[in-house]
């Protein structure tokens, strides 16, 4: 509870936070300080303030906290009488558009009261002003800025982050420089834009006609144009050095364009332009709070799925992770442009996508599974502005280790907290015994540091474990290391990497269980289309054989063998799955698979199986639960390193559902049975939460599963899909 709360300067951003803090009951008194007679009146009357003083003095007497929320240029002013007054332990706090200058002159005026100053910074306005436009939600789910000086004291700081809290709004700390150097990028460089180009348009003499036809894009552009130009003056004064080095670095990129359209470069043009795009989307994203970052951190997407149901009908699931990843990587390595259609537009792919335009690679798209690589060549990456953050996607990471340890420049590799757990050194030990210097935190986790400018040697490599990631990774390294790289696998794994090569026109020999490939060769542009993938297909194919009386149709969906692995299981089991119109397609073989509900049984999963079906064994775990009788997994201790310990996470998924299993150390033992309702978590791994869903259709009451967000790394359009052939799961509160 705090006493007395004195607010100065009775404008949209003093008012509304006086009226807002005097709504929430906080304050015991809220008293407003105006020069001007007619806003002291207005504020009482519209119960902004419990009452106000024209005179500072009279007003600070008796003070808790006093805001000041005058014209950014009177700050200096206010803070040197402010200076001169006996405000006892008062906490002085503002809300100036700039820092900088507020702290400059706090430090000249008070030296001795700098432990109560709390500057501010709220990013909350409107095209609207005065007190009359007071609103006690403007500052709700918007940020505010603080930025506390070394000497202020913590419980000063408390007192208005508790204040500006109780108005709902998002409270951040930053430092003063960086906050002035962040503003002026992304608030006073836009203003001044706006400003001067209509200025600009304006002045012209064919002004009337410029207007009369401007169309959208100009009113967009400009509409900042229309905000107070007294208070864009005093900024642009008050933060004067940041707006300096930003204006500047902005002046040379639009030379950068200058030159592109003057020497008619349109692959310049076209970078900046599809660049800007998905930079954009990602910002609006982050602005509506949809960005994948944040829903991979919010806990809390809860699918609700509902017992029973039969499947019917044709779909197709999505593109392949696998395909649609590498399809990005080989074509910005390529010389010319790749088409590619049918990719993935889920998150991971989406990662892999956005690590190679950082890198300077022009991509357009995706648009309905339409992808344009414009390729760079083999040695045409550019580094990276920043650390190249990879979401979820380990595929992504283990791939992209191989190819930039080959590069001249320095990259870091970043994750989810999923992938952030997930083993690294089964990529960095193979390369650095290729000459690669590479570093990872504790355990060989991620970040992984990857230092530029090593040359490469070639490598005879066994996998201790079958990996096609590893194997992929290598043979990328392969393709910048002197001499010729072989990578033996102990067990079959995907070979999309050796089958996309060779579609790219480069060599890769096959002798048995080794892959091989000698550097100095190059790829040439080619045309990609992406099949289903058949791990999304999983779960229709589990789905339809457990839900009695179904008969769906998947259409288009990969079938190379080194994939097949689940359909050999479940016809095993006694799954009824058929494979029609068998074709190949740019490399890979693809056909429509239909299944049908039967009865399955319990079986002993051959282990040479384990690869061919790695990812789809969370599903085939609930397939398993509706079997007659025992199914035993072995020799899949692989599943306890992927985005989550799958063993572990669908036994105990399984158990609170009421189905009796086993996990073990490389496996589970799961029995058949009844499947009840409850609850079951994702655990941040899109495989799990689209697993229980399925289980739906077996079970006796609803199944709740929570941390469901991932699903969108794999599969983004899963419950539509669900919804079309009759899986009942959806968010939970959305029908
Ligand atoms: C993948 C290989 C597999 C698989 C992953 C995708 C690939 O991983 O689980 O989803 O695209 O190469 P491992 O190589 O680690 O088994």
């Amino acid at each position: 509870m705090i006493g007395r709360l004195v607010v100065v300067g009775l404008g949209l951003i003093g008012g509304s936070f006086a009226k807002g803090l005097r709504e929430s009951g906080l304050c015991r008194e809220v008293v407003g300080v105006d020069l001007d007679p007619q806003s002291r009146k207005l504020a009482v009357e519209l119960g902004v303030v419990d009452r106000c003083e024209e005179n500072l003095e009279s007003a600070c007497v008796g003070a808790d906290v006093i805001q000041l929320a005058v014209p950014i240029l009177a700050m200096e002013k206010l803070l040197a009488r402010l200076a001169g007054m006996d405000l006892g332990q008062a906490v002085l706090t503002d809300v100036g558009s700039a820092k900088g200058n507020v702290v400059r002159a706090a430090r000249e005026t008070m030296p001795g009261r700098l432990s109560r100053f709390v500057p501010g910074h709220p990013i909350a306005g409107s095209e609207q002003s005065g007190v009359e436009a007071s609103n006690a939600a403007l500052f709700r789910r918007h940020k505010v800025i603080l930025t506390p000086l070394a000497e202020t004291a913590p419980e000063a700081l408390a007192v208005v982050d508790r204040l500006w809290r109780a108005l709902e709004a998002d409270v951040e700390h930053m430092q003063v420089e960086r906050h002035d150097e962040v503003l002026a990028a992304t608030s006073h460089l836009p203003h001044l834009l706006a400003f001067g180009l209509v200025d600009s348009l304006a002045k012209r003499n064919e002004n009337l006609d410029i207007f009369r036809y401007a169309a959208g894009g100009f009113r967009d552009f400009t509409r900042i144009a229309g905000s107070d130009p007294v208070m864009w003056h005093d900024i642009f004064l008050a933060n004067r050095e940041a707006v300096l080095r930003t204006l500047d670095t902005f002046r040379s990129d639009l030379d950068a364009l200058r030159d592109a359209v003057d020497a008619g470069d349109g692959h310049q043009l076209l970078g900046v332009f599809t660049r800007a795009r998905v930079a954009r989307e990602h910002f609006s994203k982050i602005l509506a709070r949809r960005a994948y970052v944040d829903a991979m951190n919010s806990n809390d997407l809860i699918f609700l799925a509902q017992p029973g149901g039969r499947l019917s009908g044709r779909i197709r699931v999505p593109g392949d992770k696998s395909i649609s990843h590498r399809s990005i990587m080989l074509g910005s390595l390529a010389e010319g442009t790749t088409e590619v259609e049918g990719f993935l537009e889920g998150e991971d792919a989406l990662a892999t996508l956005q690590a190679f335009r950082d890198m300077g690679v022009v991509i357009e798209g995706p648009h309905h599974g339409r992808v344009t690589i414009h390729g760079v060549g083999l040695n045409g990456l550019k580094p990276p502005p920043g650390p190249i953050y990879l979401g979820n996607s380990g595929t992504s990471m283990r791939l992209l280790s191989g190819l930039l340890a080959a590069q001249s420049f320095d990259t870091v590799l970043t994750g989810d907290a999923s992938l952030s757990k997930r083993p690294m050194n089964r990529v960095a030990n193979p390369l650095r015994e290729m000459g690669a210097v590479i570093e990872t935190a504790e355990q060989g986790r991620p970040p992984v540091v990857i230092r530029g400018g090593h040359k490469l040697k070639a490598l005879t490599y066994a996998l201790p474990m079958a990996s096609a990631q590893v194997k992929s990774c290598l043979l990328l390294a392969g393709l910048y290391a002197e001499g010729q790289t072989s990578v033996t696998e102990p067990a079959p794994t995907r070979d999309h990497t050796e089958r996309m090569l060779r579609g790219f026109g480069y060599d890769v020999k096959v002798d048995g269980a080794t892959a091989s490939l000698v550097s100095g060769g190059k790829l040439s542009a080619t045309h990609i289309e992406v099949p289903a993938d058949i791990s999304s297909a999983a779960f229709f194919l589990v789905a339809a054989s457990i839900a009695e009386g179904s008969d769906l149709l998947l259409e288009h969906v990969g079938i190379n063998p080194t994939r097949t692995g689940v359909i050999d299981i479940l016809r095993l089991m006694g799954g009824d799955i058929t494979l029609e119109n068998q074709r190949e397609v740019g490399g890979e073989p693809v056909a429509d698979l239909r299944v049908r509900g039967a009865k399955l049984k319990g079986i002993d999963i051959p282990e040479h199986l384990v690869p061919l079906a790695i990812d789809e064994f969370p599903v085939l775990f609930v397939a398993a639960a509706c079997a007659e009788g025992r199914t035993v997994l072995r020799g899949a201790e692989e599943l306890r390193v992927k985005e989550s310990d799958r063993i572990q996470v669908m036994a105990d998924g399984l158990l609170a559902l009421g189905v009796k299993c086993e996990p073990t150390p490389d496996g589970i033992i799961i029995d058949g049975g009844e499947i009840g309702g409850g609850e079951v978590h994702g655990h941040g791994d899109h495989r799990i939460a689209m697993s229980f869903s399925v289980a739906s259709l077996r079970a006796s009451a609803p199944i709740r599963i929570h941390d469901c967000a991932n699903v969108a790394t794999s599969f983004p359009n899963f419950l539509a899909l669900c919804a079309e052939v009759g899986i009942r799961v959806a968010e939970e509160g959305k029908s």
